[in-house]
């Protein structure tokens, strides 16, 4: 698949059939995902990958907007190591670039996975605290560990329409605002 024509048809896919991805498929485009910049190079980002049906079917539980889960082969929690990630606490600064590293992460991932003819959704998780201490808690996830994003994975059962024409050229700012 052209890269070009994979960023434009790649759809967020909520409905899936009962095909399982495999697991040399799952750690291909998780591969792939490792293959994201991050900041100063240090891929803070781990991966839990979920495929057990009642973890799956909990997640609505955990983060409300993730009921369709339960139909997928798995879901993966893209996770943002916070011993490793470029950041900064000292001198009145507190940051670091651990949600943005793994959300590039992330688009790598979907996008490997579309390559493949395998759907998914970008399922929010960071910066929500609720979200973030209810699946730290249910995963068992240990402190240094802040999960970043749920991508839900599977076989589409339906190809999702195309949206309109996203291209706006009035979002574009020519060397001044
Ligand atoms: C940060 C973020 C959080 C999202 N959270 C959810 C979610 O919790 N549940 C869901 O079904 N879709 C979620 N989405 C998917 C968006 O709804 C989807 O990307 C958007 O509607 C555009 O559709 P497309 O992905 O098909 O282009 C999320 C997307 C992003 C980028």
């Amino acid at each position: 698949m052209d890269l070009y024509q994979g960023i434009l048809t790649r759809r967020s896919v909520r409905q899936f059939t009962e095909q399982k991805i495999s697991h040399s498929d799952i750690e291909e485009i998780i591969k792939a995902a490792q293959y994201a910049p991050s900041a100063h190079n240090m891929q803070p980002w781990e991966f839990l990958v979920i495929e057990d049906k009642e973890k799956l079917k909990n997640l609505r539980n955990l983060q409300g907007w993730t009921s369709f889960a339960q139909e997928a082969s798995c879901a993966i929690i893209i996770c943002g190591n916070l011993q490793e990630a470029f950041s900064r606490d000292k001198d009145g600064e507190k940051w670091d670039y651990a949600d943005i590293d793994c959300s590039l992460a992330a688009q790598n991932l979907m996008l490997a996975a579309h390559s493949k003819g395998i759907g998914s959704c970008f399922c929010g998780c960071s910066p929500m605290p609720l979200v973030i201490n209810g699946i730290s808690e249910y995963f068992n996830l240990p402190e240094h560990i802040r999960p970043i994003a749920i991508i839900v994975l599977g076989y589409p059962q339906n190809t999702p329409p195309q949206p309109e024409d996203r291209f706006k050229k009035n979002k574009i700012h020519w060397e001044l605002w």
